[in-house]
């Protein structure tokens, strides 16, 4: 076969070979196979012109360049389709139909109990407290001693705590964050204490071993009863709206004298009696009362000098009473189809 035979032949087949390659690898493969330095087809007979005659050499060199010119075309033009065949199909696979329905996402929603919570801090923070937090890790001083509740003294069965090592427990009240208070600032002091507290109870529809409260506490020159009387009346018509009225049932409590249980009239049937209020008309909502001389001479402020009330409140219980939530496992139990309703 001569030289140009052999050209057309290899024409031929390059053509149908490159149009046929659909794969870039295989594109790789024949580019190696016509022009591969070594043992290239098309290599080896360019190379071979060198050794023809003269004569021969003009017309065979011309026609095996136009032959190398058309197969470099081809292999050009098939790179670019396998790129765009691949492209498109790229694009087909990953096609958007701006028409389907999107994912739903839950947003994050604020805790029934956190709700509670602002709101009462909200309150609080309208009538001049500021918000301070103690410890949940508490020393027998703190917690009991400082609140005037004595070792042994029959009133500590109130608060069932979790003990940890010798001297400390959990935090069984947010009381000791008074006594902190106080022993880092003079009078006048106007705070509320929110947090979590810890009690050994058995746990049921109202109670668990975890809860939170709110604190208050206001310490000055001639604060009355009367003060603790009107400051907390507000604090309900702010909380459970302005038609709300208190009343105050004696009470005791080891940190204050006198002592009083704060009864609302019942949001829910208007005092008329029902299930919330359990027919009286009324529930309570904290305890409170005047600071203990005691508690106040054991911070070092002077009793004679100062006076002071003091309230705390179950944040669970308000929850449940104003929501309308009958068991307090609920607020623990991150069920999002409880959680969602509020
Ligand atoms: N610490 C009391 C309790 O846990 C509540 C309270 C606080 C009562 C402040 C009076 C004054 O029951």
């Amino acid at each position: 076969m001569s030289i140009l035979e052999q050209l057309e032949q290899l024409k031929a087949e390059a053509e149908r070979e490159i149009k046929e390659a659909s794969q870039q690898s295989k594109i790789d493969e024949l580019w190696t196979k016509y022009f591969g330095r070594k043992g290239g087809e098309l290599t080896s007979i360019l190379r071979g012109v060198k050794t023809l005659s003269a004569e021969e050499r003009p017309a065979v060199g011309k026609a095996a360049n136009e032959v190398k010119v058309f197969i470099e075309e081809l292999f050009a033009v098939q790179k670019e389709k396998i790129y765009q065949d691949g492209l498109a199909a790229k694009l087909s696979a990953e096609q958007i139909d701006v028409t389907l329905p999107g994912k739903w996402k839950a947003p994050g929603r604020i805790h029934l109990l956190n709700i509670t919570m602002r709101r009462i801090k909200e309150v609080f923070k309208g009538l001049g407290y500021s918000v301070v937090s103690g410890p949940e890790i508490e020393t027998d001083y703190y917690n009991f001693e400082a609140l005037n509740i004595p070792s042994n003294h029959p009133s500590r069965e109130m608060w069932d705590s979790f003990f940890l090592r010798e001297g400390l427990l959990m935090r069984s009240h947010t009381s000791p964050s008074q006594v902190h208070v106080m022993e880092k600032q003079e009078p006048p002091v106007r705070v509320i204490c929110p947090g979590k507290c810890y009690r050994r109870d058995a746990v049921d529809a109202t109670h668990f071993w975890e809860f939170h409260q709110v604190e208050g506490l206001l310490v000055d020159k001639n604060v009355t009863f009367s003060d603790l009387k009107g400051t907390l009346e507000l604090f309900a018509k702010g909380m459970f709206g302005h038609r709300r009225r208190t009343r105050f049932n004696p009470s005791y409590f080891p940190f204050t004298e006198p002592s009083a249980e704060v009864m609302v009239d019942c949001f829910v049937c208007d005092g008329k009696g029902c299930r919330v209020c359990k027919n009286s008309g009324w529930i309570e909502i904290m305890g409170s009362g005047m600071v203990h001389p005691r508690v106040l001479k054991g911070v070092g402020y002077d009793p004679e000098k100062y006076t002071g009330f003091a309230f705390g409140m179950g944040v669970e219980r308000i929850a449940m009473l104003t929501y309308g939530v009958d068991d307090i496992r609920l607020l623990y139990e991150d069920d999002m189809r409880f959680l969602s309703q509020f």
